[in-house]
């Protein structure tokens, strides 16, 4: 496995490599819903190429960027076994030199959800992708569908900017007790690890209540807070809601009529820890569409 700091270094290391090209890009801290990407790579794709690099345009003031897990000997491991043949692991400098000025911004969806509750993230991520899909140039990209708002940026920007890319959407990798992977579960406390699969419990009702002829997106959410939140009061920690919403996958609009685009949209805190969410309310998803690691 090659691993690469530089533009010009990671574009001559990836000339005359196999096509198609796979690409996987990650901030590290790597589990194994980061390494069902790669795997998703590997099987429609020549050489799959990964990238390493925590950006620091995407966090903002107060957020995690200083305490962001860095163990980058662990993660190359884990790409080299899973198969990737290239790692571009820049430092933030070659990306954001000094005097860089440009942004990327994707208008209207990023406002929403997400992009509300994190003013420059979408920003950051817009950015970083772009410059990323520049740098590496692949056939296919790969991003997790737990991620569901920065799916619906990153399809945006790729059509908006006619980037010659496939992008796919990968099934969220869950622990067995449904608790969707995520580096961030590392912050739980013991009581609340304990509770957090309540999360994607209250999320599979909502899909079942959107099951029901005639369902609206009102009932899938009323289902879904209905559990999320009927552990208030109780002595286990509970949760707090930051958003609950049926949505358009492609626009993040909230929506009431279900159809084979609307997704069931979470963000709801533990104690310290946000943790996210997403189910399809389509009805061919419906119960499947998500994997257990
Ligand atoms: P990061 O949080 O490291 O996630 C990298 C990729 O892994 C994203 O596409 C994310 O959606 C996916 N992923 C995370 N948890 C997953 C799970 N449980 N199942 C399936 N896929 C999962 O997302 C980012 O980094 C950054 O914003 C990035 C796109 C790399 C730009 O900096």
């Amino acid at each position: 496995m090659n691993v690469t700091r530089h533009v010009a270094e990671t574009r001559a290391a990836l000339a005359g490599l196999p096509r198609p090209l796979g690409f996987v890009p990650t901030m590290g801290a790597l589990h194994d819903g980061h390494l069902a990407l790669v795997a998703a790579a590997r099987t429609s794709c020549a050489t799959v190429v990964a990238s390493l690099f925590v950006n620091p345009t995407q966090f903002g003031a107060g957020e995690d960027l200083g305490s962001y897990r860095r163990d980058e000997a662990r993660d190359l491991e884990l790409y080299e076994q899973a198969g990737v043949g290239v790692v571009f692991a820049p430092a933030a400098a070659e990306l954001y030199p000094s005097g860089f000025a440009t942004a990327v911004h994707v208008r209207g969806l990023t406002e929403h959800f997400e992009g509300a509750a994190r003013p420059d993230h979408f920003g950051g991520v817009a950015l970083v992708v772009t410059k990323l899909l520049n740098i590496v140039r692949p056939d296919t990209a790969f991003f997790g569908q737990k991620d569901a708002q920065q799916m619906a940026v990153v399809h945006r920007l790729a059509r908006d900017l006619d980037l010659p890319v496939e992008i796919v959407a990968v099934p969220t990798v869950r622990e067995p007790d449904g608790l969707a992977l995520s580096s961030r579960n590392a912050y739980l406390t013991a009581d609340e690890r304990a509770v957090a699969p309540v999360l994607y419990r209250a999320l599979l009702a909502g899909a079942s209540a959107a099951s029901r002829p005639g369902a609206t997106g009102r009932d899938a959410v009323a289902a879904a807070a209905l559990l999320l939140l009927g552990r208030a009061g109780s002595s286990r920690p509970s949760f707090s809601i930051d958003y609950l919403a049926a949505v358009d996958a492609g626009t993040f609009a909230q929506t009431d009529t279900l159809g084979p685009r609307t997704l069931l949209i979470a963000a709801a805190r533990l104690g310290k820890t946000r943790l996210l969410d997403n189910i399809s309310l389509s009805p061919s998803a419906y119960p499947g569409g998500d994997a257990t690691a």
